[in-house]
């Protein structure tokens, strides 16, 4: 049977659980270090014109299926074509992207799961830098530590998930959310005394073309993608929770501003803590789990602020699971008429298991020397394991092709009226329509088109591998 389809309890519950959805690894672990790899301040720049020109549109697009048709995915694409029409396979692939991005985010956030409790009983006190990277090695290479974490993590976001979107998902943002904000205050305020801030904002903003290839601009689109939340119904399954009438654009604008100042303030904390203590910024995706433990070893205060600083990253990576979840569960509650805690435990429980073999994996490659770029192009070579080639996957194709999937649809299959009529529905902004719509229909799919393209070496094969490496 059918159980009756949650909302939410009002519009700021609506916009701390996207916040909470979009706020996540992909701002405090990702963004960082690839901007780290990147040089800083032009990469920032480019990521910023991502989210603005191409995240901000389809995250509205987003939004409007499921708020027009408050139906997740799958039936989404459905009610507003027809049964049966081809466009439902991108809801499909958001279904699947679910099952997969969470696979491997939670081995990431049992990590930082377990990096609290290092942090807490003092394992990082009085040892040297070579022995707390080492601390990581282990970590990350101990198939029964990462499983074991891996799996509390999926437990706690199963349990919220079961509870329903206003007493589980809604109330938890409230908590996290605000919770989230204080820790990053804290340690901005640290970052600001005790690190090196002015080289810190320098190497932020201040255009850099040392380490910045044409490969950083897909790295960027990728990651706003990412970040966003975006191209894989994650927004259109929380849409589908508001009123018809719940305004769209100015929601979306505050989740975006919300989720692009969290990424920048994370930039802000860790980089002058990374100059001050003297690491290097492009250490890749190791960075938050090692150079954090180190710098809060030396710098005095530290030993308090890192559970702090860990705790931030689980709670975060905590509110984007949860709408992960919520993807694949939603869908066999409004398809298949699965009551919530069974849709809840069946896709969880898949998901626990699939992401066995990533943290068995030891998080490999991405984290050993030498290559370490999310954005390689696919099967790029031999000795990728099962992680490395879940994200690239979900970071280089599903999400993009997601993405630009949601905004033709969109911009091109629905009605006129009806989509004009949704845009401006409880919004003083409709306004912004026709911007919006050509963004959609030109910008965005000639974008995302030349990224694909890019990830599939085509430019290479035209003009030479030169310029990227
Ligand atoms: N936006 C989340 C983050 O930054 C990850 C995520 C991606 C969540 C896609 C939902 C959907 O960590």
């Amino acid at each position: 049977m059918a159980s009756a389809r949650g909302h939410w309890g009002n519009r700021t519950g609506f916009v701390l659980a996207a916040a909470g959805s979009a706020v996540g690894l992909g701002n405090i672990w990702a963004f960082p270090y690839m901007t780290g790899q990147n040089g800083g301040g032009l990469f920032v720049l480019v990521y910023l014109a991502c989210v603005a020109g191409i995240g901000l549109p389809i995250m509205m697009a987003e939004i409007f299926i499921g708020r027009t048709t408050q139906t997740s995915p799958v039936g989404a694409f459905r009610k507003l074509s027809r049964p049966g029409s081809a466009w439902m396979g991108v809801g499909w692939l958001g279904v699947v992207a679910a099952f997969i991005i969470l696979s491997f985010y939670s081995v990431i956030a049992g990590w930082s799961l377990h990096y609290v409790w290092l942090s807490i009983t003092s394992t990082f006190a009085d040892q040297t830098p070579v022995e707390i990277a080492s601390i990581f090695e282990q970590v990350r290479t101990d198939p029964a530590l990462s499983s074991l974490w891996h799996v509390i993590f999926m437990a706690i976001t199963i349990a919220i998930v079961i509870a329903g979107v206003q007493s589980g998902i809604e109330t938890w943002s409230r908590i996290l959310m605000p919770a989230l904000f204080i820790i990053l205050g804290i340690l901005l305020v640290y970052a600001m005394v005790k690190g090196n801030f002015a080289q810190g904002v320098k190497f932020l903003f201040a255009p850099n073309l040392d380490n910045f290839s044409w490969n950083s601009v897909p790295a960027a689109m990728g990651l706003a993608f990412f970040s966003l939340s975006l191209g894989m119904g994650a927004l259109i399954t929380y849409g589908s929770y508001l009123k018809t009438d719940d305004d769209l654009v100015s929601t979306s604008i505050t989740v975006s501003v919300l989720d692009t100042s969290v990424a920048l303030l994370a930039g802000l904390i860790l980089f002058p803590i990374i100059f001050a203590v003297g690491q290097e910024t492009d250490q890749g995706p190791g960075l938050v789990f090692t150079t954090i433990p180190i710098a809060f070893a030396e710098i005095p205060g530290g030993l308090v602020l890192a559970p702090l600083f860990f705790l931030l990253l689980t709670f975060t990576a905590l509110t984007s699971a949860i709408s992960l979840l919520e993807v694949a569960t939603a869908y066999f509650i409004d398809e298949r008429g699965w009551t919530r805690t069974k849709a809840t435990l069946a896709t969880g429980g898949a998901i626990m298991m699939i992401g066995i073999p990533s943290a068995i994996s030891g998080g490999s490659r991405l984290f050993g020397a030498g290559v370490q770029k999310l954005t390689d192009p696919l099967y790029a070579g031999p000795g990728k394991n099962w992680f490395d080639v879940l994200v690239d996957l979900s970071f280089n194709l599903m999400l993009p092709i997601g993405g630009l999937g949601i905004a033709m649809f969109v911009a091109w299959r629905v009605d006129d009226a009806a989509r004009e009529a949704g845009f401006s529905a409880g919004s003083k902004m409709g306004r912004l329509y026709w911007g919006w719509l050509s963004l959609l229909r030109y910008v965005v799919p000639v974008a995302i088109v030349m990224v694909l393209l890019n990830a599939l070496g085509v430019f290479e094969m035209l003009f030479g591998g030169g310029e990227a490496q």
